[in-house]
């Protein structure tokens, strides 16, 4: 199946599932799926707690377990399956060239350099921090490299490390957004996890510049969007909105059990909020502003006195309070059940936005590849678009 082919039958069917996967439980008390397939809920209510994390963090395990109450949503299951671009081995370099990087980021360099491999084109590190993938790809393949990155802090650091690996790697403090004079004609851009629009904008202005070679690992593809996700290639039919887009980045496999102890009591505390303001206001879900991380932890009547002035409700007493902890508690279980429906259709919402791209490539005559550059423990954002210039 060719890239366009995929990116038909992927559109078409995540509209087909679209009542699944965009009503968000954390806003619904009730998605209206679980009306309509009441075994399926009755399955995830039983669920013993060990194994929600488990599909809420793996899409695939979350999609068989969906396909056993509908089994029409198997038929992604093929569109999803991309393959691993390997590439080839980089050349032996002194083991001190990444002595700064933290094991995990060290190893998604490398597998990204390894899967992008090495041409004789002047190599573009797309918004690229201290530049170690630069680094890296100057290291193994001798070409010239420029560094573009809008925080001049890094590239001080990033030339520093540099001129001590002895390469031509040049920085460019300039902001992705806006510059005219990056990328070029006949370069070959890189971009590890460029977020959002960053790594749109290297797509457009690049394949309109003939840029010879890219190789994007996307990332936060939310970042830039206004209410709608606006496609890059045409013929596609799904209205992704901005929450849509933010489904494809959810998953925790990297975090820490303190992370995810934190990430869980701060879940529960904002829908006691949510549950206060909804018997105070008696209406439904309403958006608040982002909660500064100090206040969820301090104890929860703090959190809801605080929550509740700002957002001009009556103060709770501590009585009241206790109550709509236990709620929020209450709401985060079901809430983590529920979510494992919209989560089985991230990878297949993840894999549509990198087919935007891809397919964008391929109609301005570039050939493209998709698939995984590493393992998803190592990052969950692990896909790669390799086009060439045909
Ligand atoms: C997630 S980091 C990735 C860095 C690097 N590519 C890597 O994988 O280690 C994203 C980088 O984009 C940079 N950035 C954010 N906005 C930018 C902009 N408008 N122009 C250029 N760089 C930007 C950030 O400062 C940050 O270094």
């Amino acid at each position: 199946m060719n890239i366009a082919e995929r990116q038909l039958a992927l559109d078409a069917a995540l509209l087909a599932f679209h009542h699944l996967w965009h009503e968000q439980p954390f806003r619904e008390y009730r998605p209206s799926w679980c009306q309509r397939w009441p075994g399926l809920y009755e399955q995830l209510m039983a669920l013993p707690e060990g194994e929600i994390a488990h599909f809420n963090d793996d899409s695939g395990a979350a999609l068989v377990l969906l396909a056993r109450h509908l089994p029409t949503v198997s038929r992604l299951v093929p569109l999803i399956a991309l393959p691993a671009l390997t590439g080839t081995a980089l050349p032996e370099r002194d083991v001190h060239w990444a002595w700064e990087i933290p094991g995990r980021k060290r190893q998604q360099i490398e597998a990204f350099a390894m899967a992008a491999g090495r041409g004789n084109q002047p190599v573009l590190d797309w918004c690229g921090g201290k530049g170690h993938l630069g680094r890296l790809l100057a290291l193994s393949g001798g070409m010239p490299v420029h560094t573009l990155e809008i925080d001049a802090t890094l590239c001080e650091a990033g030339e520093s490390l540099a001129s001590r690996a002895g390469i031509r790697q040049q920085f460019v403090v300039a902001d992705a957004l806006a510059t005219a004079d990056w990328p070029q004609a006949g370069q070959h851009a890189v971009a590890l996890h460029a977020c959002g629009e960053l790594h749109r904008r290297l797509i457009r202005e690049g394949t309109d510049k003939g840029v010879g070679r890219f190789d994007v690992a996307p990332c936060c593809y939310y970042r830039g969007v206004a209410d709608y996700y606006q496609p890059l290639s045409s013929g596609l039919k799904l209205p992704l909105t901005r929450d849509d887009t933010r489904l494809a980045v959810t998953e925790t496999v990297t975090a820490s059990p303190r992370e995810t102890r934190r990430r869980d009591r701060a879940i529960a505390w904002k829908l006691g909020f949510d549950a206060y303001r909804r018997a105070v206001t008696g209406d439904a879900y309403r958006n608040f502003k982002p909660v500064p991380e100090a206040w969820v932890r301090a104890a929860f009547a703090d959190f809801l006195g605080r929550m509740a002035q700002r957002e001009g409700l009556p103060p709770p007493s501590i009585q009241v309070a206790a109550e709509f902890e236990a709620a929020g508690w209450q709401r985060r279980d079901e809430v983590m059940r529920l979510s494992i429906v919209r989560h089985a259709f991230r990878r297949a919402i993840e894999v549509w936005l990198a087919l935007d791209l891809a397919g964008f490539m391929a109609g301005r005559g570039y050939q493209v590849a998709l698939g995984s550059f590493c393992d998803r423990q190592l990052t969950p954002r692990n896909l790669l678009i390799s086009a060439r210039l045909a």
